[in-house]
């Protein structure tokens, strides 16, 4: 009985441990650059604050910015709209139109505009 007892226990607190990872990866973003990854936006930019190193080569001509303070001009919205090619800067449209799932582009915006580092 006493056996079954921490059996349980364990388990309890394993599920426990995994729920916590699942809050923490949130606050951190760790899914979020993976997403960023995964959508290649590393071909063209650095996350430098977030160990976003860059993956590929951006097109010649073009100097994508590294993102670590990019919050610091743009809320999660504009980061979106921009995504989308529905924003523009200095009359244009970003190079790339977003092509993942909603839930992404809304994990990956609210991210991105967290990233304050001056
Ligand atoms: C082919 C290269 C390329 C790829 C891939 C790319 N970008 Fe960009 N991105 C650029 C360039 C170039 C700019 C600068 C545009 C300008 O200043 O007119 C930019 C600008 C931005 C900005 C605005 C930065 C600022 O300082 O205002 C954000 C945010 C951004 N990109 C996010 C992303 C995300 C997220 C992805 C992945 C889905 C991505 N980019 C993929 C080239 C790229």
């Amino acid at each position: 009985m006493k056996q079954i007892l921490a059996i349980m226990a364990i388990a309890t607190m394993a599920g426990m441990m995994v729920g916590a990872a699942s809050i923490n990866n949130l606050a951190t973003g760790s899914d979020a650059k993976s997403i960023f990854k995964a959508n290649k936006c590393d071909k063209c930019h650095t996350v430098e604050s977030q160990g976003v190193e860059r993956n590929g080569a951006p097109p010649p001509g073009k100097t994508p910015p590294d993102l670590s303070g990019v919050g610091l001009k743009h809320n999660a919205d504009w980061i979106k709209g921009w995504l989308m090619k529905e924003e523009e800067l200095n009359g244009k449209k970003h190079l790339k139109k977003w092509t993942g799932s909603d839930d992404d582009l809304a994990t990956v915006s609210k991210w991105l505009a967290a990233q304050k580092k001056k």
